[in-house]
């Protein structure tokens, strides 16, 4: 996604930075054929895994599977966000940013959040000298109650809306700020009434900042008890719950350092944390972990850890966590702090070595679960320890090694006093039974995902209809025109795989959307966010035949049997299922659709 920056100085600094020059920098790279290959910089690369192909300007690791262009590169070597990335690369090409940078239209929608940010500020301005003033007598008393110190305070910028309706809006009136914009930064309501009264009153207020720690919004905490306890900024232009992190700013630099976050639930945790030297902790704003928030922890860390409350409400958000970050590719780690409710108060009452200490214990998801469940059900009861290893398997069979796999489970042999090969056999037969129950799933495995095509280390998850899939979108990438005679002939449908969907409706879109010309991979790549940039890589860094009509007929044909394959395989499904609720006339439609199937099927073999 280009983002701010106009497609064409993209393909400017792109066309004038030499990829191999770039990552040679970095990267001590030798040529094979087409590409040059090298010790991957991104993992503890022993074989050469890591190719780049000037050819269209992309870089993958067949060791770890990152990839991308070279502003993916800029931004993974170097730690930057895209617009960084840009930058610097502009600088090293000779492209003048500011020249060239925005449309006007543009350059207003960005006058327009600026806007907005700096009302916030003022707002945070006039609430942090109140927090001072005699109004935040109770304030002050009630941060000093709950062990928040003066500098916590000023480093979080704290303050306290005094409880009249419109106080701030006085404020900032003074300082030429119109109404409309009041609201437009989500500090004043309009009641029904017609009446414009200031969102926060009577409440100790801690400021919302972006990643570059400019001020977007608020949370406001009531002093005593009451509902509701917080109240946020509204959704606005410059304020988005999904993907805002509270205290991320500040814990930037410790993050960078040690590459892992410390997640918690509470704007009064992070805060404890920071003033007990932990400044790599941050929250969500109350609200569950999106994938956006992990997209935005990746930039910077590999690892996140959670620490929730230690109720049942901290375990469901912990659960949820856990799939969030997993699927994003982060390491996840879970910590418990036994004989507290949350961290504020764990370090409030035991201190910091004792978290240190909590800290040191947290433990990877399957350790995490195998705890858990040892603790919620009994394993003397015959069959019991294979009902707990059942529990498990999805979660082994998410792990992106063999390795790891094979060393949790000797470690869960050792745990349970079983066999290995115990293990094994029923952890296999489990897989086996899932896909034949959820066929669809199968794509969500990690192992499809990664070890697909072009890997030597083939497993037993080869899923032959993903890789009919995968093998049409490199037929894609090298023919993009192709798209229209797939959609006439297979429909859209075809792609299940969310990466391959995601491939094939750019390309379509791209192909639509400017009539006449063609559609190249660094196009692609400009439009395609980090992960499917990054598919495309691994995709068209595979050799493949030379195009021939032959080629093309036998992708097609393929991708359309293993789709219909798919389609029966879900019928049958279907069947059981009416088969369970006796509906014997949804049966007898299905089995026909089945027939059909299979019909079309024979006619293409
Ligand atoms: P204390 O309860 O004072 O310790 O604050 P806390 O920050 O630890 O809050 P708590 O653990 O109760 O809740 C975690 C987070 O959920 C808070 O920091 C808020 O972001 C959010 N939250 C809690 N209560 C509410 C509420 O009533 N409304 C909204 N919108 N968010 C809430
Ligand atoms: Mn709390």
């Amino acid at each position: 996604m280009t983002g701010l920056f106009r497609e064409e100085i993209i393909e400017e600094i792109r066309g004038r930075v030499d990829i191999v020059d770039y990552v040679g920098e970095y990267v001590n790279l030798r040529k094979q054929g087409n590409s040059f290959v090298g010790n991957c910089p991104f993992h503890a690369d022993k074989t050469p895994s890591f190719h780049v192909t000037p050819e269209n300007g992309l870089f993958y690791c067949f060791g770890c599977g990152v990839g991308g262009d070279i502003f993916s590169f800029a931004m993974k070597i170097e730690n930057l966000d895209f617009p960084q990335a840009v930058e610097k690369l502009a600088q090293r090409a000779g492209v003048n940013l500011v020249r060239q940078a925005v449309s006007r239209q543009q350059q207003e929608h960005l006058d327009r959040l600026n806007r907005i940010r700096e009302i916030n500020r003022e707002a945070a301005l006039y609430f942090f000298a109140n927090l001072r003033a005699g109004e935040g007598k109770a304030a002050r008393a009630y941060l000093q109650s709950r062990g928040v110190n003066k500098e916590s305070q000023r480093v979080f910028a704290l303050g306290f809306a005094p409880g009249g309706s419109n106080l701030l809006q006085l404020h900032l009136g003074q300082k030429g700020i119109q109404q409309e914009e009041m609201l437009a930064a989500g500090l004043v309501i309009k009641r029904d009434d017609g009446r414009v009264i200031d969102r926060f009153r009577d409440r100790l207020m801690f400021p919302i900042t972006d990643v570059r720690g400019r001020v977007v919004g608020f949370g406001g905490r009531l002093l005593g008890p009451g509902e509701p306890k917080y109240l946020n900024t509204p959704e606005t232009q410059v304020f988005h719950k999904k993907s805002l992190l509270y205290g991320l700013h500040l814990a930037l630099p410790a993050i960078r350092q040690e590459k892992t976050v410390i997640l918690v639930e509470g704007y009064l945790d992070v805060i404890a944390l920071h003033q007990h030297q932990l400044t790599n902790a941050v929250a969500s704003l109350g609200t569950a972990f999106t994938p956006e928030h992990g997209r935005l922890i990746k930039r910077y860390a590999r690892e996140v850890i959670l620490l929730f409350d230690s109720d049942e409400a901290g375990r469901k958000a912990t659960d949820r966590a856990i799939e969030i970050f997993r699927e994003q590719g982060l390491q996840v780690k879970i910590a418990a702090l036994p004989g507290a409710k949350d961290p504020d108060e764990f370090l409030q009452i035991y201190g910091r070595k004792a978290f240190l200490n909590a800290l040191a214990k947290a433990l990877p998801i399957i350790p995490y679960r195998l705890q858990r469940l040892k603790s919620e059900m009994s394993l003397d009861e015959p069959g019991s320890k294979s009902a707990l290893l059942a529990q498990l398997f999805p979660d082994l069979a998410k792990l992106s090694g063999q390795v790891e796999r094979q060393e949790y489970v000797r470690l869960l042999a050792q745990e349970l006093n079983l066999p290995e090969k115990a293990i094994w056999d029923d952890f296999r037969r489990n897989q086996g039974e899932q896909r034949r129950k959820y066929p669809l799933l199968r794509d969500k495995s990690p192992e499809i995902r990664n070890n697909t095509i072009g890997n030597k280390n083939v497993n037993s998850f080869r899923n032959p209809y993903l890789i009919a899939q995968e093998n049409m979108i490199k037929l894609l990438l090298k023919e993009p025109k192709l798209v229209f005679q797939v959609e006439q002939r297979l429909g859209s449908d075809v792609f299940a795989d969310k990466r391959c969907q995601e491939v094939f409706f750019l390309i379509k879109t791209l192909l639509e959307s400017r009539t006449g010309e063609p559609v190249t991979i660094a196009d692609l790549v400009n439009h395609a966010p980090e992960s499917v940039k990054n598919f495309i890589a691994k995709l068209s860094s595979l050799d493949s035949l030379p195009l021939g009509e032959r080629q093309i007929e036998d992708t097609i044909t393929s991708l359309q049997l293993r789709y219909l394959e798919e389609q029966v395989e879900q019928k049958q499904q279907q069947i059981k299922e009416a088969e369970a609720a006796k509906d014997s006339s949804g049966r007898q439609n299905l089995l026909q659709e089945i027939i059909n199937l299979q019909r079309k099927i024979q006619s293409l073999k």
